[in-house]
């Protein structure tokens, strides 16, 4: 009996100093149970390490490498990430494909560029935000090319007014995301989807749902007109 209970209280010490052997504090991080769980093996995405024996020091791995050891064969260039399929062509988060036409190449984006927004008063609404945003600094509030910064650059196009009203959703387009001689380009600041959006409220807004056919004519002469107004400084 006596035994038993000898036997008993030792059981429970022995299991009181576990339980206090398994504690983690500070810098003792306590008895670890399958540490590959805690310590994953990590993998450099542009790099690989092929010398097995880095890192034998601290391995716990199980298959016998070192620690630092993170080669994966299979993958080309040395490197742990995959490049992506031959020809792959990345797209924005709406969908829509890189802008390819140059700053020079205006005329054919004025014909061939479309509008991908659908229009609806939402749009509208966020396309007014976004002119009051990046715009007005310039172009002023009504896009009358009235903005204090306008003021002192001088040769600020009038969106509202003559040959500008009948440019094309494709040419304003091109303007925002490549610039125009003194008007710098916009493409690294907007997003392609916002900058459709603010299209959306120049044309309907501001210009009054004008379309022109003959945008290309019409954004020479737009320039032609610039040119005049711009003052030599
Ligand atoms: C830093 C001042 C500035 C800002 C900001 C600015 N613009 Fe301009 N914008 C100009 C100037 C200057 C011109 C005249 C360009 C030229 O020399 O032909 C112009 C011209 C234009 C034209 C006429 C292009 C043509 O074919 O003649 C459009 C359309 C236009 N801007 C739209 C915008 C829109 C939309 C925004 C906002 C995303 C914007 N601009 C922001 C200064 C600015």
């Amino acid at each position: 009996m006596k035994i038993a209970k000898a036997l008993s209280l030792l059981g429970i010490a022995a299991a009181g100093i576990s339980l206090v052997a398994c504690k983690a504090d500070g810098d003792n991080q306590g008895l670890e149970y399958a540490p590959q769980m805690y310590h994953s093996v990590a993998y450099e995405p542009l790099t690989q390490i092929k010398d097995e024996t880095k890192g034998e020091w601290l391995s716990n791995r199980e298959d016998g490498k070192g620690e630092f050891f993170n080669s994966n064969i299979n993958n080309p260039h040395g490197m742990n990430m995959r490049e992506p399929v031959a020809g792959t062509v990345p797209r924005t988060k709406d969908g829509s494909l890189p802008y390819r036409y140059k700053a020079f190449e205006i005329e054919e984006a004025s014909v061939n560029v479309k509008n991908p927004i659908e229009l609806n008063d939402e749009v509208l609404k966020e396309g007014e935000r976004l002119f009051q945003l990046y715009c007005t600094p310039c172009h002023g509030k009504g896009g009358q090319g009235d903005g204090t910064v306008g003021m002192i650059i001088g040769g600020v196009a009038n969106l509202t007014g003559g040959a500008y009203v009948g440019l094309s959703e494709g040419h304003i387009y091109h303007v925002i995301t490549k610039g125009k001689g003194r008007m710098g380009a916009h493409g690294s600041q907007i997003t392609p989807e916002n900058r459709w959006k603010i299209v959306h409220y120049v044309k309907q807004k501001l210009q009054g749902g004008q379309n022109a056919d003959n945008a290309v004519a019409v954004a020479e002469k737009a320039t032609q007109e610039t040119q005049v107004e711009t003052p030599a400084n």
